[in-house]
């Protein structure tokens, strides 16, 4: 398995390019199932989880074709994939494939929409927490499917195809949200979805969507209003700059002292998360191609935030945030509201020196002088960049096991990181 190496202490100063966002390639991916038009899709980063939906939906029957090469092994960076479901072979989502990213789950909206059945499994379990699909079940029964479960597979059918209904989430759930988008577009009549995900990969979907053909009012509001139409056409879209990987690198910048622009990406999509790191007194300003990001000699202070659904603290950011904080003037604290067990990184940082307490979902931060490399275990993909963070400041070396997760979600980290001076390498395997 690859290891990271890194030799931290090194301050980062260049520019890094910003990839497209993942949490938007994958869902923009499914809805090529909505149409048996080509749907052209730009700026795809190349990462593990994008690889594997890839598979899951070449075994649907979608043809994909990567810049007019086949989709193969090759290294791309922000590719161009066409993808064209032109009959859909297989309507299962079979337990080998879903069960390796929760994501693939969402191909069972616009599964039953357009072909009136489908058969996905249930995701299960995974090491941030429980993860039910409760709300996306409901969303589509408010569409007019029909839901059994059975060893451990959610059959839904809409023999009729879906009508649009009332959809009111109980709770904010960015994938029940892009499942019940995904399935009104092909409904008929109107759908309206009330307390909707307003993350800006939504965003992106709508706006996407709205190319294909489906009306949609109060787009990046959490009242969304869809006309569904019964065929949808294939358009040209480009994928939003990755607000997680963005932000992941500030918090980097300002870990190491440093000053880096990141390129390709813009200080809208991650509000909150910028206020906070300029609350702990990095300067954060726009520039012509990007955010520049600056810390100059003077500590860091603490913060005191909570996770919240989008405009708030993203939970995705918040292993990255506490990395920051170890080295803070000052106690931090952070409260994990979204997942229940998404503080797996803080006996990992705990390895480099860092003294953080837990009690249920809140995390107390004392900052240290120094923190001090060690061997440490990557345990899901924003933790495991939280480590390469915690690295990146800590005096000496730190070896960074199981990076497979790192790959997952970010793309081509080591070079990015090391083109700005950090000392970052991978061992590779065998
Ligand atoms: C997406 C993101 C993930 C991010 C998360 C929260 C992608 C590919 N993944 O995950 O990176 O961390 O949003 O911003 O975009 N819930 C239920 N019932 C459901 C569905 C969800 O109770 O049917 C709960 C979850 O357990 C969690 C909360 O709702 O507590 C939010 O989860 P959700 O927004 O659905 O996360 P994902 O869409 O899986």
């Amino acid at each position: 398995m690859d290891r990271i190496r890194i030799i931290g202490g090194q301050p980062l100063k260049g520019t890094i390019p910003i990839s497209g966002a993942k949490n938007a390639a994958l869902p923009l991916m499914i809805a090529s199932l909505l149409t048996e038009d080509r749907l052209t899709l730009k700026n795809v980063p190349n990462l593990a989880d994008v690889n594997l939906l890839a598979r899951i939906l070449r075994n649907h029957g979608v043809d994909l074709a990567v810049d007019g090469k086949r989709a193969g092994g090759t290294p791309h960076l922000g590719e161009t994939f066409h993808l064209t479901a032109r009959d859909i072979s297989d309507t299962t989502a079979p337990y080998e494939l879903v069960s390796r990213m929760r994501a693939s789950f969402w191909v069972l909206g616009p599964l039953v929409a357009r072909m009136g059945e489908a058969k996905v499994s249930l995701p299960g379990g995974c090491a941030i927490g429980t993860r039910p699909v409760d709300l996306h079940l409901s969303a589509l029964r408010a569409l007019g499917a029909e839901i059994e479960i059975d060893a451990g597979y959610v059959i839904a059918r809409a023999p009729k195809g879906l009508v649009g209904g009332h959809i009111t989430f109980p709770k904010v759930s960015v994938g029940a949200t892009h499942n019940a988008l995904l399935a009104a577009a092909l409904a008929k009549g109107e759908t309206l979805i009330e307390n909707a995900a307003r993350e800006p990969e939504v965003g992106d979907v709508a706006a996407c969507l709205v190319k294909m053909g489906v009306v949609i009012e109060g787009i990046g509001t959490s009242t969304l209003r869809v006309q569904g139409k019964s065929r949808l056409e294939g358009t040209v879209h480009t994928v939003l700059p990755d607000r997680i990987e963005t932000g992941t690198f500030a918090f980097a910048v300002a870990a190491t002292g440093g000053d880096v622009v990141l390129e390709g990406t813009r200080r809208e999509l991650l509000k909150t998360a910028l206020e906070t790191l300029s609350e702990t007194g990095a300067s954060v300003t726009d520039t012509e191609t990007g955010v520049r990001i600056q810390r100059n000699g003077n500590g860091l202070e603490p913060i005191d935030v909570e996770t919240q659904p989008f405009p708030g603290f993203p939970t995705d950011l918040q292993a990255q945030l506490m990395a920051l904080m170890t080295r803070a003037h000052g106690t931090s604290v952070i409260r994990e509201t979204i997942f229940e067990n998404r503080f797996m990184h803080v006996q990992e940082l705990a390895r480099l020196g860092a003294d953080i307490k837990l009690h249920g979902d809140t995390a107390t931060i004392k900052g240290v002088r120094s923190l001090r490399g060690a061997p440490v275990m990557a345990t899901d993909l924003r933790a495991s960049v939280s480590l390469v963070i915690a690295g990146l400041m800590a005096e000496g070396e730190t070896i960074i096991n199981r990076v497979y997760h790192l790959d997952r979600g970010f793309e081509r980290l080591e070079e990015k990181l090391s083109r700005c001076g950090a000392q970052i390498e991978r061992l590779t395997a065998g």
